[in-house]
């Protein structure tokens, strides 16, 4: 695919939510959706980092139409708070790109008893979709982007203890989080079309991008290091696969994007596959209950 960002048509006319807009892909993602005119919403949980990448948005391009508010994704109640402050002041929305996320943290809970990784990766996002899906089903060619990653083979949906109340391994715990990810983005298509809504949802990861995701990893990972970033692609590159997924011409419901070269570390975004585990179907309508009992956000049932 040679595709590239000159080929992206003018988005004037159309919204974009980016979660975790203020850093890393999602500040390359919102970046370029504002330079083609679409509206963005930076979705941050620290208004003030929103306010500095707005701020570096419209340095880029002084024309830019940005919006800073605030959406914490590991409290439920900040996502509806969100949702609402949206659907208020808006009548449609083209894109949502759910792209906020932590990586392997020491164990944590959210605000509403679930493992952090679980809670800001998946749950916030999978609440935060029904809520706006009423906007997103109304907005012609709208499209919902998951970000999952090369490390969604790292853990399996524990349905019966998702949380990890026992034994907490981290790794397992972010790959189970980013398999959940990409297992929506399915569900989420094979709903949509149910239904008989035109909405795309679509799943995307970025390879392996220098960015803050690593603060928890050993230093010998971090982007610091010169071997890693031989290896990482830049942010700017690790954004290519959400902005394909969002506006590339040939994109399907259910497709996931991911960069072409080097295992899918770095490249121009392709179409690529994922494991056995992700394309279960009775895991993903498990999965989707528990997520609504979770989170009490019901939709496309
Ligand atoms: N970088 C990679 O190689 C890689 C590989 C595979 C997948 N991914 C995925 O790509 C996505 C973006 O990651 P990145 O590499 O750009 O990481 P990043 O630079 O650390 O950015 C993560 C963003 O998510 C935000 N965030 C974290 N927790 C949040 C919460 N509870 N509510 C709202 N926002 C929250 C962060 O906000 P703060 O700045 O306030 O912390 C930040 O804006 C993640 O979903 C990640 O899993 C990345």
């Amino acid at each position: 695919m040679s595709w590239k960002l000159q080929d992206i048509a003018s988005q004037s006319g159309r919204i974009a939510i980016v979660t975790g807009a203020n850093i890393g892909l999602g500040f390359e993602t919102a970046a370029v959706l504002a330079e083609k005119g679409c509206v963005v919403v930076l979705a941050c949980r620290n208004l003030d980092k929103a306010q500095a990448a707005k701020q570096q948005m419209l340095k880029r391009d002084p024309d830019a139409s940005v919006i800073c508010m605030a959406l914490d994704l590991s409290s439920l109640k900040s996502v509806r708070a969100f949702a609402q402050a949206f659907s208020r002041s808006h009548s449609q929305l083209d894109l949502l790109i759910n792209n906020a996320g932590i990586m392997m943290p020491p164990y944590a809970l959210s605000e509403d008893g679930f493992e952090s990784q679980w809670a800001a990766n998946y749950l916030g996002h999978f609440a935060l979709t029904g809520l706006l899906l009423p906007l997103l089903v109304k907005t012609p060619k709208s499209r919902i982007v998951s970000l999952s990653s090369l490390a969604h083979t790292w853990g399996a949906i524990r349905l019966e203890d998702p949380n990890f109340t026992r034994g907490y391994d981290k790794r397992e715990a972010y790959g189970q989080s980013k398999l959940a990810c990409l297992m929506f983005a399915y569900e989420l298509q094979r709903r949509l079309s149910r239904a008989g809504h035109n909405t795309l949802s679509v799943a995307a990861h970025p390879g392996v991008s220098a960015t803050n995701l690593f603060q928890h990893m050993p230093k010998a990972v971090q982007v610091f290091s010169p071997l890693m970033s031989l290896i990482f692609q830049s942010a700017k590159g690790g954004a290519l696969p959400s902005l394909y997924a969002a506006l590339g011409a040939d994109v399907a419901g259910g497709d996931y994007y991911g960069p072409g070269s080097m295992g899918q570390m770095r490249g121009a975004p392709v179409k690529v596959g994922s494991n056995r585990a992700s394309r279960d179907l009775t895991v993903a309508t498990a999965l989707w209950s528990l997520s609504e009992s979770q989170s009490g956000v019901r939709y496309l049932d």
